[in-house]
Order: structure tokens, then sequence, then C-alpha cells
């Protein structure tokens, strides 16, 4: 069996895995990711598509990408649309920041090149991981690409390993607690090519629920709309799609811009944490460790936020901080993650239908939405969250 040692063992190379893998070595800090999806896997996978401002400035700042900036879109603000009208938040004026439209697989792709350029070990395609924190020190075990198998010996192992995660599962019984809340929709996303719609992301009430137009390129765009948690994208044609997309959101001059549609899929939809986000060595990262519904795009930005906590948790726990580095990680990341989760559940509840509805509930939301869109203050909270808050400390 091939053994290796190393500092941090990562089980997950998404984005949460490799940029923490990334922050480490421009510690000083040696880590092997693994992962049981092959680099293709990972970097052709639709996912969602904003960056909040800090965001992009840690992939700037710590030499990821260029790309972000100049082939991302900077978004100054975004727009809800309800009782037929669109009413723009302005996040520069409000709040003096923007958020960037730059795919997930985009930073997946970047933080890659980066790991790879930096001769990172990051093993993909290997099969069988399992975490054995019993011993002194944690190992992670897993068959290698070409069938061997494999053992890495780590200080710390950290799962970055999404929301069925192994790493969580080998917390013991008892040890840790879960928040879960499920909703009573879904939803159902695709690309098409088309020019885009609009500047900015229109985030849509009407009367036939809640729709989503988000872009991609100046020929690719993406888009939403809330439909039933079982629902098969098999059985909805393009024509049943645009169908659906034009009764919420055309209307007082706006049309949606239509074309085929290359790609289609039902997003699951909950709310889900769980705490503590460390037992002994092994921690957890992002997905593993929490899920947000796609309302406000916070998934991506939140595994990245806990990922910048845990790196200071790491180097100062390596260099002789004791325990104490570690126990701090939780606490610090789980004000941010339910934050988050409020501000999710927030946004999911103003804009969707729920069956059943009264015409009271209905009413409210858009007063809502008109409070959000129409007050400065109410526009500034909105701004404040959806560009991302300042660390708490
Ligand atoms: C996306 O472009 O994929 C996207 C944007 C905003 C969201 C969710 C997804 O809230």
């Amino acid at each position: 069996m091939k053994s290796t040692r190393t500092q941090v063992a990562v089980v997950g190379a998404g984005p949460a895995g490799l940029l923490l893998s990334h922050l480490l070595h421009r510690s000083g800090i040696d880590s092997v990711v693994v992962d049981i999806r092959g680099r293709e896997e990972i970097a052709t996978t639709i996912r969602a598509g904003i960056l909040e401002a800090g965001s992009v400035r840690t992939l700037v700042d710590t030499g990821v990408s260029d790309r972000v900036i100049t082939e991302g879109d900077r978004h100054d603000g975004v727009v809800f649309r309800f009782g037929g009208d669109n009413h723009r938040i302005d996040f520069q004026e409000l709040v003096g920041e923007s958020v960037w439209l730059y795919p997930q697989n985009d930073v997946f792709v970047d933080l890659a090149a980066r790991r790879e350029a930096d001769q990172g070990d990051v093993r993909y395609g290997v099969a069988d991981t399992a975490v054995d924190i019993s011993g002194e020190r944690p190992v992670v075990t897993f068959t290698e690409m070409d069938g061997r198998p494999a053992r890495i010996e780590a200080d710390l192992v950290v799962g970055a390993d999404g929301s069925r995660s192994v790493c969580r599962k080998t917390f013991p019984e008892g040890a840790r607690r879960e928040w879960f809340r499920e909703y009573p929709f879904a939803w159902f996303g695709f690309l098409a090519e088309a020019p885009p719609s609009h500047p900015e992301l229109i985030y849509a009430h009407s009367d036939h629920g809640f729709a989503l137009v988000s872009q991609r390129t100046p020929t690719v765009q993406r888009m939403y709309f809330q439909c039933a948690p079982g629902e098969r994208p098999e059985e909805w044609d393009d024509d049943r799609v645009w169908a659906e997309m034009r009764r919420r959101v055309n209307g007082n001059g706006f049309e949606i811009r239509e074309g085929p549609i290359t790609g289609k899929m039902v997003l699951p939809f909950r709310s889900f944490v769980t705490a503590p986000m460390r037992h002994g060595r092994l921690l957890l990262a992002g997905d593993a460790a929490h899920t947000v519904p796609p309302t406000g795009a916070k998934g991506l930005n939140l595994a990245l936020a806990d990922v910048k906590v845990l790196h200071e948790s790491i180097t100062d726990f390596l260099a002789g901080a004791g325990d104490r580095a570690l126990d701090s990680y939780t606490e610090r990341a789980l004000d941010r993650v339910w934050k988050a989760q409020h501000f999710s559940y927030w946004m999911t509840t103003m804009l969707h239908s729920v069956d059943g509805a009264s015409d009271f509930d209905i009413e409210r939301q858009r007063g809502e939405l008109s409070l959000v869109t129409g007050s400065r203050h109410g526009a500034a909270y909105l701004a404040e969250a959806y560009t991302g808050w300042q660390p708490a400390r």
C-alpha cells in the first residue's frame, strides 16, 4: 500500500478543499487533497454563479484568479420584479460593494490550475475514501485511480466533501447536532443559448411562482423557476420551459430572450447545519457542514468564508497554539453560517409561492418586497447581505 505523510489531508477537491490547500501552501503547510470525482467532472458540473466581493478579493489577492476580473462580470446591483415591474437595488450606492458573476466551475478551474502550477498533491478520481480518527493521528484511506490501495497519515483531516460528506458521518454518534429544514418546492434550472435578457440578475415574484433570470456569457444564459420537488427535467421540453418563464417574468415592456435549451436540472431545496464543525483532529468545511437553498447564492461564498477562518485556525494550531486554535473554528465560522441561513431562508420565503397561500400571504409578500426595494434602509440591508457581510472579527 502506498503511504503518504502530510500535515493536512483534505477530502474533497471542490472550491473549498482546493482553496484551503492553496492557502495552506502559501503558509508553508503541506497538504494532500483527494476526491472521488475526476477533474473534468468537477470542472463541468454546473453550479451557482455569484461571488461576493470578499470571495473575489480572496481569489485575486492570493493569486488564484485574474480571470474573475477580466472575464467575470461585475454587477453593481440586482433587480426584484414584482407586481409586474422591475425594482433595482444599487449595491454600490448603498454599501459601496459589488458582486461578480463568475460561475463556480470557473472558480474550480482556476484553483485546480493554481494547485497544479504550485505542484500541489491533488488526487482526482479516487475510490472508497474512508477516514479513521481512532488512532493518535487521523488516517485517510482510498483506492488510487490505477486501482492501488493508498493511505495518508496527517496531523489534521478536513472534510470538504460536500453535502453527502463521508467525513461528517465519521463523527461518533452524539458528537454533533443537526438543524434541518425542508421546503415544499425545488428549482428547475436550465442553460439556454440566447443573448442576455437583462444586464443584471432579476429575482421575480409572480402569481405563477418565483423565477430567476441570471446570465453566463453573451451567448449563454442561466435561468431558474420554482417547481415541485419531484419534478422530472425530461418532462419539460423547450416550449414548456419558455411558456413557464414567460408567464412569470414577461410584461410591461419586459420580454425574456429565448433560444435552444442545452441543460436542465432540478435543484434540491433545503437548509442544513451541523455543529460542532470539529471533532478531535477532523474538521468540516462548506457543504459538508451546511447547506442553504440557492436563493441568494450563498453556498459557495459560505464555503470560501469557512476556509478563510479554517486556514487561520490550522496555521495557529500547527504553530503550537494547541486545541484552542481548533476549538474557535466552529464558533467563528458559524456566526456567518447562521446569518447566511437566515438570509437564504428570508429571500426564499419572500419570493416563492406556497400551495394554499392566502391572498393575505401574497399581498404581505408584495409589501415586504416594496419595503426592501423602496426604503433606503431596507435596500441597504439586502445589499449588505447579498454582497457579503464583513467578517465579525
Ligand atoms: C446562478 O447564476 O447560477 C445563480 C444566481 C443567483 C442565485 C442562484 C444561482 O441566487
